[in-house]
């Protein structure tokens, strides 16, 4: 090796040692006649000392030195003088007092600072030149987290003896809800492989194929709109297991998560055992299926006082079979009309009609018995009585100086609004404790959801969970209420896991597949090669897949998955610093039998 020791890695306990450090130039101060580079290489950041009357030929040659210059630098560790240790870094007891220097390879001006105290530059340059973003601490050391992430799950499986099997990449499209990425074939003309949007299918087939516990770090593809938390291509932990019910997947995944917290992010505390809500509870008092459970702020149904009510907004509503929900944000009566007409378009955005807003004006310990008409402001005011302010504010559990949000509709919608409102105001008003990892399962999902704008059922996840046993009848009798053995892993508010068991007879999963609406031909033609397994002696199965980059962004406090990957796409699925995706020439379209028939 060109160095003999990292430079993140030097203690005081190496006071007196001689090293050979190699690294990037980090930032360099000339002081006193002296010259401090701050060296930098994977490990961490050390400083050095060039002395011109210790070593003059490398102090000559230091004050040249520009960021990013790639160094080797010969010395000896010393301890700094007194006053000048930075307690901020972990090397800051010592410095390396150099005695030669040699240059490596100099670095042209970098287009944005590395330095962790400036300001962040833009993303866009940042992604353009990823291999210098990447020298950044935070990165690194989301980079490490990672690693660790990854090798602690595959000791973890690997002790419960699970093996990792791979799957194809170039395969056959499988429906996980997102338009799949095809890959045009060569040899048949017309005809396309897609990239896997999940091992799904294979690894449902690799435990009829008598692999009785898999697991994969797959990646996995989806064409779909991106998010803070969503990548047009992914990481998943897969697995599948034989001879499982719920409860079984679950435990496993519970001390997989628990472990993997307490490694990893030993600071923060979690619930433990995970608590298990049901779909229906989880909507109805969150209004979402991956709730953030750091904080209250519940959701309450109000349909009862709406529907007495003579506010036509309310009436309406629940004539025509919607609810009218609402929550209590505390303390928030004073909010100006700008941000009430923010949240307005909030809820509208995420479907509802509007919003009824009711502030509740003061003391908070005054009760709420002797509320008078002065002592509420909303643009429904003269809609609702006094009785039913106090009414819906006593149901929504609200004190005086609270603000009453409410929405009424389709129960759908009202959800969807609601439910986003409570992260905002959670956001706003600083709710979440930031040391909590509040995981939760949500189970008892229903096998299909109702798509009215197409007129058929679908399935929330896939169509290969299993209803629940005791369900079984009211397959025929009444779909939309049977619930399937399946199960989503959320933790503040991100969904990390989902999975389910599966229908292991060739009967039932038919019978889903057409309920979903499949003929007889196009199973067939799309799920045959399951559909023949399951005939062949299909053991009882069940599995769950994890976004790994989510899990990396949960236990590292990170905001964006763009920052726990590599090599990130862009919001709009662009890779940045190769310029992909791009124009192929002539020749390869014509290899491909494809015309491109204009933009
Ligand atoms: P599902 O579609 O729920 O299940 O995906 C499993 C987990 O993968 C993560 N995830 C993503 N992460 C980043 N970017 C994306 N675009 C993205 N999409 C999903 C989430 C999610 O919980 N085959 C089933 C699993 C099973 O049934 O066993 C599946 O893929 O964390």
């Amino acid at each position: 090796m060109l160095k003999s020791v990292s430079c993140g890695a030097l203690r005081i306990e190496d006071e007196g040692r001689e090293v050979t450090l190699a690294g990037w130039v980090h930032r360099r101060r000339d002081h006193g006649g002296l010259v401090f580079i701050d060296l930098r290489d994977w490990r961490g950041i050390v400083q050095v000392v060039f002395n011109p009357e210790f070593a003059p030929e490398a102090h000559d040659a230091a004050q040249s030195l520009r960021s990013e210059w790639v160094l080797r630098v010969r010395g000896t560790v010393g301890q700094r003088p007194p006053g000048t240790a930075n307690p901020n870094i972990p090397t800051g007891d010592v410095e390396v007092v150099a005695a030669t220097l040699e240059v490596l390879n100099p670095s042209i001006t970098p287009p944005f600072s590395l330095e962790e105290e400036a300001a962040e530059a833009d993303e866009l340059v940042r992604l353009r030149y990823r291999y210098l973003d990447l020298r950044r601490a935070a990165i690194r050391d989301n980079l490490f987290l990672r690693h660790r992430v990854v090798k602690y799950i595959r000791d973890f499986l690997s002790e419960r003896e699970f093996i990792e099997v791979e799957t194809p990449i170039l395969t056959k499209s499988t429906p996980e809800g997102a338009r799949d990425y095809l890959v045009p074939s060569r040899i048949h003309p017309g005809q396309f492989y897609a990239l896997p949007q999940s091992p799904q299918q294979m690894k449902q087939l690799l435990v009829m194929g008598g692999v009785e516990r898999y697991f994969q770090i797959a990646r996995c593809f989806r064409d779909e709109d991106l998010r803070a938390d969503r990548q047009p291509e992914f990481t998943q932990l897969d697995l599948e297991m034989g001879f499982v019910d719920e409860s079984d997947v679950l435990e496993l995944i519970e001390q997989l998560f628990t472990g993997l917290a307490e490694t990893m992010a030993p600071d923060k505390r979690m619930v433990k055992p995970f608590p298990r809500l049901a779909y229906a509870d989880a909507m109805a008092r969150y209004g979402s299926d991956r709730p953030d459970l750091r904080f209250g702020l519940e959701l309450s149904d109000l349909s009862d006082i709406a529907a007495e009510s003579e506010f036509q907004v309310f009436k309406r509503a629940i004539e025509s079979g919607g609810v009218a929900k609402g929550l209590a944000a505390p303390g928030c009566a004073s909010l100006p009309r700008r941000q009430l007409d923010a949240l307005t378009d909030f809820a509208r955005e995420r479907g509802a009609a509007g919003l009824v807003y009711v502030a509740l004006d003061g003391d908070p310990d005054r009760p709420l018995d002797d509320l008078t008409e002065d002592d509420y402001r909303s643009p429904a005011a003269r809609f609702l009585t006094t009785d039913e302010v106090k009414r819906l504010a006593a149901r929504l559990d609200a004190s005086r100086g609270d603000l009453l949000l409410i929405v009424a509709g389709p129960r759908e919608s009202v959800d969807n609004a609601l439910g986003g409102l409570r992260v905002e105001m959670g956001r706003r008003l600083e709710l979440a404790d930031p040391d909590l990892l509040s995981f939760c399962f949500i189970v008892d999902f229903p096998l299909l959801e109702w798509r009215p704008e197409e007129n058929r059922w679908d399935s929330p996840h896939n169509p290969f969970s299993a209803p629940k046993d005791d369900h079984l009848p009211l397959l025929e009798s009444d779909p939309g209420s049977v619930l399937a053995k399946q199960y989503d892993l959320v933790c503040n508010g991100m969904e990390i896991a989902g999975g389910s068991v599966r229908n292991h007879r060739r009967e039932m999963q038919e019978r889903v597949f057409e309920l979903l609406g499949h003929s007889r031909e196009a199973m067939q033609e799309q799920f045959g090669q399951i559909l023949d397994a399951l005939e062949y002696g299909a053991p009882p199965h069940g599995g769950i897949a994890s976004g790994i980059d989510r899990v990396v962004m949960l236990l590292g406090g990170v905001d964006s998955i763009r920052e726990v990957m590599a090599f990130p796409k862009t919001q709009s699925a662009v890779d940045q610093l190769f310029g992909a995706p791009s124009p192929v020439s002539e020749q390869q379209l014509r290899d491909l039998h494809i015309r491109v028939v204009g933009e």
